[in-house]
């Protein structure tokens, strides 16, 4: 026993004695220390957890530089998030002091200095998230470590506000909105200013982020006030063109926010409303209710950003000149939609139920509302172009939940990457659909059997979970999961996904607007991984032939 006691004392302190450490960080701010946490005898990581980028924010105001502090800032534990709206939207939590970022910095047996930097955003609809995720046995999703340690990148995680304090907008600029995306656009000039200091590349930085973190993604490569500080984008699952990511009436929210906390809706609702307090203000957001095949769920996403004439001075669609040199991976999972469409007709995600045709037609109905019986009638046509007859509840299941995909990620997500491809100088672009099945898809698991990529699957692989929690994990996943945190990080270190530290399954080409080349990823992949021209047929239908439709009078 005893000896066991030495022994581990020598190897441990051999493991101490070689791992290098940053030690004391100087920050504009002040002097930050960290964890260093060994991984083996060669390699750590030093973690800095809760460090300021800018100071506790006014409401509906604009981010501020922190003003600094005396000593030394113990960086060990995550700060609060953002105050937001509970699950059971009965109860906030978090604080309005939140704005913060976590750095995971991975040493070899020398300190590291210049490594490429990628800055996570996450999702959450505007409406929630956090920095460090949702946490399972101490384990956080997003934990930088695996990506930092595996690919040789600095990984920083930011907090920003979401909700009504993020995002609420008088649709005028009195109250412009958009102040969650400030919050990243601050961190980002933060980590561009800073990184040096943590042994980072300012001149090598990747924004990553997924869903509403996606589309942020995009918003912060096709704002103007974002020049030279980044070079490389990533957004999954997200793009500034999906429905939810752009409110364009803003107006409506808003005075639905006054009445709730009882303001006048006239010229005095501004100052009314500021002077209201963060709480009462994140617990008067629109309550997020139940989809149902005339109403999804996904139509009700009120709190997201605007074209407020600053951050985005104008329409979306017009903005990529500002992208032009920044390369850009984006992409979908195979059934994004899965996750709201079985929301929205209950019976498709159940066994034992089965999905009549006509909820299909309502959903569809729901989509195309502003082109009326004519748009349902000729999409209708298009997904059930290869039914059998009858068709058999799989297909009909299977159109629903590819319908709710295409209308809520895949085709905007296709418009972004052949705009950006289009508008492109020195920026390279790269497409790919993650098409892995869904780990609660089986015989003995909550899903039908052929559900493939989720919302939100992606996560998991690219942070690696596969390799931190091992139990709940197969060697498939594993090596899925290397794969994507390969191509992310080569990315991050080359701006080509096959060229970098790690070697890849499959030679990832360029996205061109002639070919439309993209990659299929999944734990199977190899080099005939390719693919050209998404779902072409539904992509057409939703960006030529309905919009060529007339809209309706009363659309909305
Ligand atoms: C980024 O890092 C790579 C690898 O260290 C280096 O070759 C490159 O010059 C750096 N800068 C840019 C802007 O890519
Ligand atoms: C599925 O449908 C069956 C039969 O209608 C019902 O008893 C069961 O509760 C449903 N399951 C779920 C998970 O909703
Ligand atoms: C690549 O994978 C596919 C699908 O699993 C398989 O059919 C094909 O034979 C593989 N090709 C090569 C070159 O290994």
């Amino acid at each position: 026993m005893e000896k066991l006691k030495i022994l581990l004392a020598v190897v441990f302190s051999l493991g101490m004695a070689s791992a290098a450490s940053l030690g004391v960080v100087q920050t504009e701010g002040g002097s930050v220390q960290g964890q260093n946490i060994p991984l083996d005898r060669i390699r750590s990581v030093d973690v800095f957890k809760g460090i300021p980028f800018a100071a506790k924010p006014g409401t509906f105001e604009k981010p501020k530089p922190h003003p600094g502090w005396d000593g030394i800032l113990k960086a060990t534990k995550f700060a609060k998030r953002c105050l937001q709206i509970s699950m059971l939207q009965t109860s906030s939590f978090g604080s309005e002091d939140c704005l913060y970022l976590n750095i995971w910095v991975p040493h070899g047996q020398q300190v590291s200095s210049n490594l490429p930097v990628m800055i996570w955003f996450y999702g959450g609809g505007f409406m929630v998230g956090g920095s460090m995720g949702p946490n399972f046995l101490n384990n956080y999703l997003y934990s930088g470590q695996e990506i930092a340690d595996r690919g040789n990148v600095i990984v920083v995680s930011v907090g920003y506000r979401v909700g009504t304090l993020g995002f609420l907008s008088s649709g005028d600029s009195r109250l412009p909105g958009n102040y969650g995306l400030w919050d990243q656009h601050a961190a980002i000039a933060w980590v561009h200013r800073n990184i040096r200091s943590f042994g980072g590349d300012p001149d090598n930085i990747t924004l990553f982020g997924e869903s509403a973190g996606g589309a942020s993604v995009s918003f912060q490569t096709l704002t103007p006030h974002n020049k030279g500080l980044f070079k490389r984008a990533i957004s999954q699952s997200g793009v500034a063109f999906c429905p939810w990511a752009l409110n364009k009436n803003p107006r409506k929210v808003v005075e639905e926010v006054a009445e709730k906390v009882g303001c006048p809706t006239d010229d005095r609702m501004v100052a009314c409303l500021k002077s209201t307090s963060a709480v009462t203000l994140t617990m008067a957001a629109p309550l997020v209710t139940q989809g149902s095949p005339d109403y999804p769920g996904v139509k009700n996403l009120p709190l997201s950003p605007v074209v407020d004439g600053d951050f985005l001075p104008d329409q979306p669609v017009n903005l990529f000149h500002n992208a032009a040199e920044i390369d850009y991976l984006s992409g979908v999972n195979d059934m994004d939609g899965h996750l709201f469409t079985i929301q929205d007709i209950p019976s498709l995600g159940n066994k034992t139920q089965e999905t009549p045709i006509e909820d299909v037609k309502r959903l569809l109905a729901a989509y195309t509302k502003e082109k009326g019986q004519a748009g349902m009638e000729i999409a209708f046509a298009e997904y059930s172009s290869n039914w059998g007859s009858p068709p058999s509840q799989t297909t009909i299941k299977r159109t629903a939940v590819d319908i709710g995909t295409d209308y809520i990620f895949l085709v905007p997500i296709q418009t972004a990457i052949y705009l950006h491809a289009a508008n492109a100088r020195s920026g390279r672009t790269y497409s790919y659909m993650l098409s892995e099945p869904s780990l609660m898809a089986g015989p003995a698991k909550p899903f039908h059997d052929w559900v493939g990529a989720d919302h939100a699957d992606d996560l998991q692989y690219v942070f690696g979970k596969p390799f931190t929690t091992p139990k709940a994990y197969g060697d498939r996943h594993r090596d899925l999961s290397g794969y994507m945190i390969a191509y992310w990080t080569n990315f991050a270190r080359t701006g080509d996904p096959n060229k970098g530290n790690l070697k890849v399954p499959a030679t990832w080409p360029e996205f061109t607007t002639t070919e439309q080349q993209f990659l299929d990823i999944n734990a199977k992949m190899n080099e005939s991984s390719i693919g050209q021209k998404i779902r072409l047929r539904f992509v057409h239908l939703w960006t030529s032939i309905l919009p060529s439709l007339p809209s309706h009078a009363d659309n909305q």
